[in-house]
């Protein structure tokens, strides 16, 4: 399946010089939505874990639906303000400035076991972010899989240690 081939390139997009990858074009794919479901899917097919996380919001569409697939819980980390009950933050660097997720502090128990979904792996931040959130909770993160990654931005380098998988490559913008 040429997944690739389903992702739109959308050139100055949100800003001049910048190729925006889009994947409703995959989503919009009943084969390609169902190909990258089930090939996230297969990458956990030997990790033992607990959770699935998601970060918003296109952590959802991916994250929701191999948890409810695989049989486990899925745990939503938002932005900032979004979630109603006890949340524990964290600050992270965006290209321009700071941004801010949340994760409700009864989401899971110290010592389990969660895996990170997310639809793109760019810097790095959001997951390291979102790594970070787990730990300090006394979860253990598992396993990281993404949809796309752009590599040529070492999102990687913030990664090290942690067992990544990414179904579709970018060496270059
Ligand atoms: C995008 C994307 C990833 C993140 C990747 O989310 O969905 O979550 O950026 O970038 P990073 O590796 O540099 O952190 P965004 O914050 O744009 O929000 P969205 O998912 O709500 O569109
Ligand atoms: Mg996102």
């Amino acid at each position: 399946m040429d997944l690739k081939g389903l992702v739109r390139d959308v050139p100055d997009f949100p800003k001049e010089g910048i190729v925006f990858r889009d994947i409703t074009t995959i989503l919009q794919s009943p084969k390609g939505l169902k190909w990258a479901i089930e090939t996230m899917e297969k990458s956990l097919k030997d990790i033992e874990f607990d959770y699935i996380i998601g970060p918003e919001s296109r952590g959802f569409i991916f994250g929701v639906p191999l948890a409810y697939n695989l049989g486990k819980g899925f745990i939503p980390v938002r932005k900032e303000g979004k979630l109603p009950y006890k949340t524990k933050r964290k600050e992270y660097d965006l290209e321009y400035g700071t941004a801010v997720i949340e994760i409700h502090t009864d989401a899971f128990k110290p010592g389990q076991k969660v895996v990170i979904v997310d639809d793109l792996l760019a810097t790095g931040g959001t997951s390291k972010a979102t790594i970070d959130l787990v730990e300090e909770m006394g979860g253990e993160v598992v396993k990281l899989v993404y949809l796309i990654e752009l590599d040529f931005l070492k999102g990687r380098d913030l990664l090290k240690g942690y067992n990544v998988t990414s179904l579709i490559n970018y060496d270059s913008e």
